[in-house]
């Protein structure tokens, strides 16, 4: 068997495993990242809508805070998060955003001056003042007080992974795709490394590290539907627990996200209703108003997943021949604001349902349902990343339970920490490596 050794190993070439691998790098270790795909093909390209960080520079999202981060991501846990990694979160996210503008993320700007928004339904004009024109702007999102989610148009996670991934390379870190982990190398409560198969050859290849960090992903093919990539199997998280020493935490609190296309499963960003789209049932009824008067379909998304399947089994969903779905109307949003904030729903749309979401009425409506879309479980670490039982094996993004999210997931917090945990843990990983 060839045996490869080097400082420090990642497994996984999403957002987070990038991330942690450009800290470990930059530390003078050496630095390997194993990934299944070509990583700039890797799910956080999924990722539509936004990163969440308080910036505050929008007239909508004015006056926002670190502490206004921290209340609305514990509160949307279901008080369940751990709040001391949370407010490491809430704190580092600014930071990470600004970084990611550095290395070419060409994040959605303030305009100064008018512009039409809807907001709950209704045609309303922002005015931007001209200090702010350029600075980082944000979109609304369930379960926030402010607009906090930064976004570029509906390709956040797109964007966002190719500046990763082009940071990486350029610090020379030594990506190698195609590569499946099977199992970890450990023995007496300390981790080594992994076996891995190359999807090429079909060899059997070991790593040996001094510290491992896997970053995989979610979970979410374990659901029949799913927002997730074929490659979301879960097998960071499968091979941690095969050592008998890692642990799993919270693999219970799994998220469903609202507007999932109907049938494909394809993710309709919560960026539509935090534009301004909305929901109507099987009499073009907007019905979420009745169940949640004050923030409507903007109540984080595990209420609005509720509240829809609520409706659907009060009778109220659209007959069809995959089952009873909602429909998600966007059109209100007007053609020139979807053809440029919300161009890969239209694409999605189009493509896979032929529909046109920009249409106006019942013509542009877009079939949607909950189905499964985050993990928030994982591999159970210290705030520092590093496994509660087995030393040397670390762990971040949705492949953790680092649990910033307790049992739910605030939108735009998925991407958000991602690159946070990527740099948090991926110094305590390189500390650990050195
Ligand atoms: O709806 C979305 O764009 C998903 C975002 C997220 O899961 O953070």
């Amino acid at each position: 068997m060839k045996i490869n050794y080097c400082d420090a190993l990642v497994i996984g070439g999403g957002l987070a495993g990038l991330r942690a691998a450009v800290a470990a790098q930059k530390k003078g270790l050496s630095t390997v990242v194993l990934s299944l795909v070509p990583v700039k093909r890797s799910h956080s390209a999924a990722a539509q809508g936004g990163m969440q960080a308080s910036l505050g520079n929008s007239k909508m999202s004015d006056g926002d805070n670190e502490d206004l981060h921290f209340a609305d991501t514990v509160k949307g846990s279901d008080w369940g998060c751990d709040q001391e990694v949370a407010r490491m979160f809430v704190h580092t996210a600014p930071k990470a955003i600004r970084e990611l503008a550095s290395w070419g993320v060409p994040w959605t700007r303030v305009r100064e001056g008018a512009r039409e928004a809807v907001i709950n339904a209704k045609k309303t004009t922002i005015t931007e003042d001209a200090d702010r024109h350029g600075l980082i702007t944000s979109r609304d999102f369930g379960g926030t007080k402010k607009w906090r989610t930064c976004y570029t148009a509906d390709a956040t996670g797109h964007t966002m992974l190719f500046g990763v991934a082009n940071e990486a390379l350029k610090h020379n870190v030594d990506i190698r795709d195609r590569k499946e982990a099977l199992s970890l190398i450990h023995e007496n409560g300390r981790c080594y490394g992994s076996i891995v198969r190359d999807l090429i050859t079909g060899e059997l290849e070991a790593y040996v590290a001094k510290g491992t960090c896997i970053a995989t992903g979610g979970y979410g093919r374990v659901f029949k539907q799913t927002t997730n990539a074929v490659i979301c199997e879960g097998i960071g998280a499968a091979i941690a627990l095969e050592t008998g020493v890692a642990t799993l935490g919270n693999m219970e609190a799994v998220q469903f996200h609202p507007t999932p296309i109907v049938p494909s499963g394809i993710l309709l960003t919560e960026g539509c209703r935090g534009d301004g789209g909305i929901l109507r049932d099987v009499d073009g009824h907007r019905f979420m108003p009745d169940y949640e008067p004050e923030k409507k379909e903007l109540a984080s998304r595990d209420v609005v997943s509720r509240r829809m399947i609520e409706h659907i089994r009060n009778g109220k969903g659209v007959p069809s021949p995959y089952g009873d779905h909602i429909w998600l109307d966007i059109s209100i949003l007007g053609r020139e604001h979807i053809e440029k904030n919300l161009r890969d729903v239209q694409e999605i749309c189009q493509i896979f349902n032929g529909i046109d979401p920009a249409d106006e009425g019942k013509k542009g409506w877009a079939p949607v349902l909950p189905m499964q879309h985050y993990s928030m479980g994982g591999i159970r670490t210290k705030p520092t990343g590093e496994s509660q039982n087995l030393s040397g094996l670390f762990a971040c993004g949705e492949a953790a339970c680092w649990d910033m999210h307790g049992f739910n997931r605030l939108g735009g917090n998925s991407v958000s920490e991602t690159v946070v945990a990527g740099m948090i843990i991926g110094n305590y990983f390189a500390d650990y490596c050195l």
